[in-house]
C-alpha cells in the first residue's frame, strides 16, 4: 500500500453542544470523539498524522499528547478546504492523504481499507440516506460517474433529491490534493474554501472519481449536538453488546450494558443488567457480574462470581473468588483465588492468597495478607498516620476477630488469633492468641439518666 498521510479535521466550534469544552473533547464510550478518530488513524500506520484544531485553546494538543500527531492551529475557520490547507505544509509528499473527522468517531479501519485498495484516485466515501438534508450531495452524469458534490445550500431543487450523500471522508494523491486545495474559491453560499470543490477539479483534469461506502451507516454519523452524541453512544453499545452476544456471553439485557473500552470475554459469562465495563477487563470462563457492577482495568479469573453494585478498579481477581454485593476493590487489589471479598469491604494495594475470607464491613489497605486467613466483621487496617502510609503484613491461617484495628507498619504471625474487638500497635506472635481489651466489668444498680424537666 502507498504511504499515507492522515489529516483529522477538528477546529468546529460545536455550538450546539451549548459547552465550554471543544466539540471533540467530549466523550463517546468513554473517550473523548478526536481520540477514536485518532486511534482509527493510528490502525492504519500512517506516515503523518495531523490534527487540525481551533476553538478551546490549546485543550485538544494537551488532551491527545499521547499521539505521535502534528497539532496545527486552523484560525480563523474559512471551511473543510481551508482546514485541510492548513495541514499541507506538515504532509511529505509521497503517496496519498486520507481526510477524517475529530466528530465523526466510529469510523472503522476495514472501510478506510477498502478505500485504499479502491483504486490510485480520488476516493470518496458516500452513502446513501433516506434523509439526505443537510449534506453535500453526489451529483453523477448519465454515465453514473461522479462529476461533483455541491453543498446543500448551494444545490438546486433537483440536485436536493438526491440521497446519495458525502460523508466528508476522502482519499486523494497528496500532491494532487496541494494543487486543488490552492485553486480553492469561495465564491458560494457560505462564503467558505469547500473542501468537496477539489472534487470538480479532479473530473475536469479527467481523473475518474470512485466511491465506497461505509460497512455499516454508524461509522459516518458525526456529532453536533448532545442529542446526537447520546443517540450515538447507544448505537455504540448495541454494536458492542451484539458483538458479546455473538461470541456467546449471556446478557440480561443487552440494551443495558456500557462499555467503554475492551471487554474480552471467556466461554459461559454472565453478566446482569446495568453494568459498565471501563478500560481493558477480561473475565474468565464462567464469570459471573451481577447487577449493576462497575468494573475498570481488570482480569478477573474463570468462575468467580461478582454479585451485584461491586466496583473493582485496576485490580486482579484470580479464580472462584465470590465479590460483593456491595464490595469495593480499589487501585492495585490482587486476589488469589478462592478468596471471598463481601459486603461493604473495600481493599486497596493489598494482596490477599488464596483462601482468604472478609466478608464484612473491612478496610484492607497496603496489605499483605496469607492464605486461609479470616478477618473478621469491622477489621480495619490503619495504614495512614495523617502523612505516610505503612504496610499491614497478615500471615497465612491468621484469625482476627471482629472490630480489630491493625496499627500499621505491624506484623500479624503465622496462625495467630487476634481477639475481637482489639487495637494492635505491636506485631502478634505466631500461632498465638493476643488481645487487647479492658476487662469487663459491671456497674450494679446503675441508672440511666433521664429527661429534666424545665
Ligand atoms: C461537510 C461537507 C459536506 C458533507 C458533510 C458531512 C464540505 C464543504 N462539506 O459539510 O459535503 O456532507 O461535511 O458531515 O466539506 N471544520 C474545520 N474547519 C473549518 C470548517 C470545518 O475543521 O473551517 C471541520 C468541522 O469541525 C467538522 C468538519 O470539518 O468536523 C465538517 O465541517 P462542517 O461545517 O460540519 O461541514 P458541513 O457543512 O456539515
Ligand atoms: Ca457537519
Amino acid at each position: 500500500m502507498k504511504p499515507l498521510n492522515i489529516v483529522i479535521l477538528a477546529a468546529g466550534k460545536g455550538t450546539r453542544m451549548y459547552s465550554e469544552k471543544p466539540k471533540v473533547l467530549h466523550a463517546l464510550a468513554g473517550k473523548p470523539l478526536v481520540q477514536h478518530a485518532l486511534d482509527c488513524a493510528m490502525a492504519l500506520e500512517p506516515q503523518q498524522v495531523c490534527v487540525v484544531y481551533g476553538h478551546g485553546g490549546e485543550a485538544v494538543p494537551q488532551a491527545m499528547c499521547q499521539y505521535p500527531a502534528q497539532f496545527v492551529v486552523q484560525e480563523p475557520q474559512l471551511g473543510t478546504g481551508h482546514a485541510v490547507q492548513q495541514a499541507m505544509p506538515h504532509l511529505p509528499d509521497a503517496g496519498r492523504t486520507l481526510v477524517l473527522y475529530g466528530d465523526v468517531p466510529l469510523i472503522q479501519p476495514n472501510t478506510l481499507h477498502r478505500m485504499q485498495q479502491a483504486c490510485d484516485g480520488l476516493v470518496l466515501l458516500t452513502v446513501n440516506l433516506a434523509n439526505p438534508a443537510g449534506y453535500g450531495r453526489i451529483v453523477r452524469n448519465a454515465q453514473g460517474d461522479v462529476i461533483g458534490i455541491v453543498e446543500e445550500k448551494d444545490a438546486s431543487a433537483e440536485q436536493r433529491e438526491i440521497c446519495e450523500v458525502n460523508t466528508g471522508i476522502m482519499l486523494a494523491s497528496t500532491k494532487a490534493l496541494r494543487a486543488w486545495l490552492a485553486n480553492l474559491r469561495s465564491n458560494n453560499a457560505q462564503g467558505e474554501y469547500y473542501l468537496t470543490d477539489i472534487v470538480g477539479m479532479a473530473v475536469q483534469q479527467g481523473m475518474v472519481v470512485h466511491t465506497v461506502q461505509p460497512a455499516h451507516e454508524w461509522e459516518i454519523h458525526g456529532i453536533n449536538s448532545k442529542q446526537q452524541l447520546a443517540v450515538l453512544e447507544r448505537t455504540w453499545q448495541q454494536v458492542e453488546a451484539t458483538r458479546l452476544l455473538a461470541h456467546g456471553v449471556t446478557l440480561a439485557d443487552p440494551a443495558r450494558i456500557d462499555v467503554r473500552g475492551k471487554l474480552s470475554c471467556g466461554q459461559d459469562v454472565e453478566i446482569d443488567v446495568g453494568c459498565i465495563f471501563e478500560g481493558e477487563v477480561s473475565l474468565g470462563n464462567n464469570v459471573q457480574v451481577g447487577a449493576y457492577s462497575i468494573i475498570r482495568n481488570a482480569a478477573i479469573a474463570a468462575g468467580t462470581i461478582i454479585a451485584p453494585y461491586s466496583s473493582i478498579d485496576s485490580s486482579e481477581v484470580g479464580a472462584n473468588c465470590r465479590i460483593g454485593p456491595y464490595a469495593r476493590l480499589r487501585p492495585g487489589s490482587k486476589l488469589y483465588d478462592d478468596v471471598h471479598i463481601g459486603n461493604f469491604v473495600e481493599i486497596k494495594n493489598s494482596e490477599i492468597a488464596a483462601g482468604s475470607k472478609a466478608n464484612h464491613l473491612s478496610y484492607i489497605g497496603d496489605s499483605t495478607v496469607g492464605s486461609r486467613v479470616n478477618i473478621g466483621a469491622g477489621t480495619i487496617t490503619c495504614n495512614y498516620d495523617g502523612a505516610n502510609k505503612y504496610r499491614t503484613i497478615i500471615e497465612d491461617d491468621v484469625f482476627i476477630g471482629s472490630d480489630t484495628q491493625l496499627v500499621a507498619p505491624v506484623t500479624v504471625g503465622k496462625g495467630a488469633t487476634i481477639g475481637a474487638g482489639s487495637t494492635i500497635t505491636r506485631d502478634t506472635p505466631e500461632g498465638e492468641l493476643t488481645l487487647s481489651r479492658s476487662k469487663q466489668t459491671t456497674i450494679n444498680g446503675w441508672k440511666r439518666p433521664t429527661k429534666e424537666k424545665k
